[in-house]
């Protein structure tokens, strides 16, 4: 069975299935397929298969143009329709993994992307779980839901875990030059997993379980979770101590060892930081353990907003004010700059701050045209003069590098800038944190 998908990966005969066609999905998709396998993305969204079907992306950093080539050339193609799981050799799960109301994992999403494998689970086929969750949810999750079909693990068919790190608009990595972590639940798991990653990605990082693999993901992420926590603590102290952390920083950042260069920001957003940990938590607490640290930073990280808030307040108050009926300009509410994704974006708290304050909340974003907040759709506005102009207060959100921002100095009455875009400026109708 081994030798038989050895053999196939490298004569590149192996098919290939992706599940979930999102920003981790559709670009590994595209990924094999541009590596010679015939690939098929599957999705219970019928809008995005046939959308990707017309060559159409909707993922920023997936061009039309190499999706319409990958079609043409009969490489790739997308469903709904999980039968063709029985023509497959290889099933990647790529499918959501976000938090419920009480920020418990909220894993439905791979239990019913692995039910719909195990109706279909055939011997010989390589099945890898790509969404990031807790370290075990491989193991004790999806192995005995496919076990139950009474084919056997490592023999008849083969699991493995590889979390998926691709950064969403970032130039200089991308899935082929990111090393990509592989565990397996049995040796030759992982070495048939390693084996396809590696006609496709330059690196490969083999580990020796899926748990170890589940983990070093959730550790990538709470490192950065932690580290922003702690920055943007320290952003708070330096301005009860009257000094600029942003300088402090930068200073800080000159040591060329021992220091890593984290910057503070108006909150934790996307699907990965402000979430990943907190599976950790969850997965810990059922080991009556309690995991402090990222307790904390979160704790920090969900307050920002409402420091932002305090401060778009003061920017108010030099003006006589109040967030009664104050005209509050929210550049950018994507989650990060140059994306299109909103998913727990800080943004949407401080518009919906601003709301509870009765302020008139007007955004520009031209990443996300429409944004819908309960039941209140808000278009983008296309910045002009007239727009800055009009605002009482223009809160830099998301440090997009569209903006002009010697323009956005000059004109706008008074700016809450939370990325230190506007270092140039020393001007006192600018307020950053
Ligand atoms: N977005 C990122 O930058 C990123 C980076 C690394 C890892 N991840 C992780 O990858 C996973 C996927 O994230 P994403 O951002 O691609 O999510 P996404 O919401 O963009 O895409 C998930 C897709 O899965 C589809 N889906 C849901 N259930 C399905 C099912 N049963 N069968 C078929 N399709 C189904 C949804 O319709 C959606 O299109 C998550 O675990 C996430 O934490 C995301």
């Amino acid at each position: 069975m081994k030798n038989t998908v050895l053999e196939k990966i490298s004569k590149r005969a192996l098919r290939v299935a992706v599940i979930g066609l999102g920003y981790v999905g559709l670009p590994l998709a595209t990924t094999f397929a541009e590596a010679g396998f015939h690939t098929t993305g599957i999705d219970v969204d019928q809008k995005k298969v046939d959308q990707a079907n017309c060559g159409e992306s909707y993922i920023p950093d997936i061009p039309d143009n190499l999706l319409r080539r990958l079609i043409d050339e009969e490489c790739l193609n997308f469903t709904s329709d999980y039968t063709i799981l029985d023509e497959k050799d290889a099933i990647f799960i790529c499918v959501p993994t976000p938090l419920g109301k009480t920020h418990d994992p909220d894993i439905s999403y791979v239990i019913s992307a692995t039910q719909r494998v195990k109706t279909h689970l055939q011997p010989g086929q390589l099945v890898i779980l790509e969404s990031t969750t807790y370290p075990g949810t491989t193991d004790e999750v999806v192995l005995p839901e496919l076990e139950s079909t009474g084919l056997r693990v490592g023999v008849d068919f083969f699991l493995a875990y590889s979390p998926e790190r691709i950064d969403p608009g970032n130039h200089d990595y991308n899935i082929h030059n990111t090393p990509k972590i592989v565990g397996g639940i049995t040796n030759t798991c992982a070495e048939l997993a390693s084996a396809l990653y590696e006609a496709a990605i330059e690196r490969i990082i083999p580990v020796s379980s899926t748990r170890v693999a589940e983990m070093s993901k959730i550790l990538e992420n709470t490192f950065r979770a932690v580290n922003i926590g702690l920055v943007n603590e320290i952003a708070i102290i330096c301005e009860k101590l009257g000094i600029s952390v942003w300088e402090v920083i930068e200073a800080a950042a000159t040591k060329p060892f021992g220091f890593t260069r984290f910057l503070p920001g108006p909150g934790l957003g996307g699907h990965c930081i402000p979430v990943d940990p907190h599976y950790l938590s969850w997965k810990l607490k059922t080991l009556d353990y309690t995991t402090r640290f990222i307790q904390l930073a979160a704790e920090i990280n969900r307050s920002m907003p409402s420091y932002v808030v305090e401060k778009i307040g003061e920017a108010l108050n030099e003006q006589h004010r109040s967030f009664n009926g104050a005209t509050i300009l929210v550049m950018g509410v994507a989650y990060k700059r140059n994306v299109d994704d909103v998913r727990e974006s800080p943004a949407l708290d401080i518009i919906q701050l601003l709301k509870a304050r009765k302020s008139i909340v007007l955004y520009n974003d031209e990443y996300v045209p429409f944004l819908t907040l309960g039941d209140q759709t808000f278009c983008s506005q296309p910045i002009s003069s007239g727009l800055l102009q009009a605002a009482d207060c223009v809160v830099i959100v998301t440090d997009h590098s569209y903006y002009d921002v010697s323009w956005i100095v000059r004109e706008a009455r008074y700016i809450v800038d939370t990325h230190n875009v506007t270092h140039e400026y020393i001007n006192e109708k600018i307020l950053r944190i």
